[in-house]
């Protein structure tokens, strides 16, 4: 008779404790402990359950390198962000908000691979719904078959069976393994159904797709507890209420992590943009203050987007701070640079920084831009419309050089710009005749070239 002890685990970071915290210790969310049943029995239920349980050792000689085999997906925005296609036997995770679009890209998978056989499990549509999609997105493949099921033990049978070349699951948290006590969407259901399909994956070479929720509710588990279990994390972003959507590996065994596709939602589904920087400025303002427009890099693609910043008098004693899509405490400190060693004052200011686009900017190039927006809203004048800043700011008030100067200029030309604003160490070495290449010490110097 297997123990049961109950234990309380995070739904965010799968933190566990025998004791409830209203605060999580692992990753300091509030309310994602809940209180599940763990089974002491030998071993957890998928070790028992593994099909070929024993991995004999071999000769390393004896192994093949030939290159792994991967699956094209017919989209080349998915493609570069899984490092050039769905390896075999590979599990990748698929996270995103509900209604980003995730099952419409796999739908849409399932319709570029028409010639492979595909099995799509879903615990959240009915086979109604699911026909639907497949009519609206023009799916036609006759070796697509849909599964409407959450016992993944009946999964991983029909896997073993039909040996299908590849399977998508929609969603991880709706699948559970009976013999468990949790509810399903608990961390130890998800968690441990991930972990058989990951056996059977690996067993049969079938590579398998799995969608995870995002979710602010603390009793469902969210994709970061499964992040360390999977071959590649990838995640949808953007903002809901505009077309574009971002996919982000942020774990990938089998290739970078630094890659981004860039998707636009339409009534077709998913369609792929091929000029991510023309979609971001689209529809920006012109000749407004608090508006600057930067180069950033992902991966090996130099993007343009749009910063918005906007300073207003506060009301309370403690000015707000607010950024999207950008980390907060960076701009907490490039505030107190600009304070400090510009002398341009925001304590008593609301400040707000906002990167258009839904776009998530980690690079520290866009610092320049977070700035000269922050600038020219406080001042109230606007930044020259056809002009360009990127470049990195130290704690001394420095513009910083960044790597790959000369592309971020490339692109910023290709787009029309005339004048680029780039850190001075930089600009010595910039080869371009179709614009201005103004370098810059500093954040004052800087936003003279932005504003003349
Ligand atoms: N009939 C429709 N016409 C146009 N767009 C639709 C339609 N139905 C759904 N969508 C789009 O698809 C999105 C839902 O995508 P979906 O793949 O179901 O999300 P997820 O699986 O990530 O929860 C909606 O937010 C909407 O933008
Ligand atoms: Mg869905
Ligand atoms: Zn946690």
């Amino acid at each position: 008779m297997a123990k049961i002890k109950s234990v309380f685990i995070c739904s965010e970071c799968g933190y566990e404790s025998p004791k409830w915290y209203g605060k999580c210790p692992g990753c300091e969310n509030w309310n994602t402990m809940t209180e599940e049943i763990k089974e002491l029995s030998k071993g957890s239920a998928t070790v028992k359950k593994r099909i070929s349980p024993y991995s004999k050792p071999v000769s390393i000689g004896e192994i093949s390198t030939e290159d792994e085999q991967r699956f094209d997906t017919g989209f080349s925005e998915l493609n570069r962000v899984l490092g050039g296609g769905i390896v075999k036997g590979s599990l990748v995770l698929l996270g995103g908000d509900p209604g980003i679009g995730k099952s419409t890209i796999l739908m849409q998978i399932c319709k570029n691979l028409s010639n492979l056989s595909i099995l799509y499990v879903s615990g959240e549509e009915s086979k109604r719904q699911l026909k639907l999609r497949a009519d609206r997105l023009n799916v036609v493949n006759n070796n697509l078959q849909i599964m409407t099921e959450t016992d993944v033990e009946l999964v991983c049978e029909e896997i073993k069976n039909q040996k299908p070349d590849i399977v998508m699951i929609d969603s991880i948290q709706t699948m559970m393994i009976k013999e468990l006590t949790s509810s399903a969407g608990s961390v130890t259901q998800v968690r441990e159904s991930t972990n058989l399909i990951m056996h059977t994956a690996k067993d049969f070479d079938t590579p398998v797709i799995v969608v995870g929720h995002v979710n602010k509710e603390g009793s469902i588990a969210g994709p970061k507890v499964l992040e360390h279990i999977v071959d590649t994390v990838l995640y949808f972003e953007g903002d809901k209420q505009m077309s574009c959507r971002i996919l982000r590996a942020v774990k990938n065994r089998f290739g970078s992590t630094n890659e981004i596709g860039v998707f636009e939602m339409t009534d077709k589904g998913l369609k792929e943009v091929e000029n991510p920087s023309q979609m971001m400025l689209s529809g920006r303002p012109k000749g407004v203050s608090g508006t600057c427009v930067t180069c950033s890099l992902e991966g090996t693609r130099p993007i343009l987007t749009e910063i918005q910043g906007l300073a207003t008098n506060s009301s309370y004693g403690n000015p707000r701070r607010m950024s999207t899509g950008f980390d907060y405490n960076r701009l907490s400190m490039l505030l107190a640079v600009l304070e400090k060693r510009a002398g341009y004052y925001f304590n008593n200011m609301d400040a707000y920084v906002n990167i258009v686009g839904g776009l998530r900017i980690d690079e520290p190039s866009v610092d320049l831009a977070i700035c000269m927006a922050l600038i020219s809203s406080l001042k109230d004048t606007p930044v020259r419309e056809d002009a360009v800043a990127f470049g990195e700011i130290g704690l001394a008030g420095e513009i910083r050089s960044v790597s790959q100067s000369q592309q971020r200029v490339n692109e910023s030309v290709r787009l029309g710009f005339n004048r680029i604003v780039l850190p001075y160490h930089n600009a010595k070495n910039i080869v371009c005749d179709n614009a201005e290449i103004i370098g810059v010490r500093n954040l004052r110097q800087a936003f003279e070239a932005l504003s003349e």
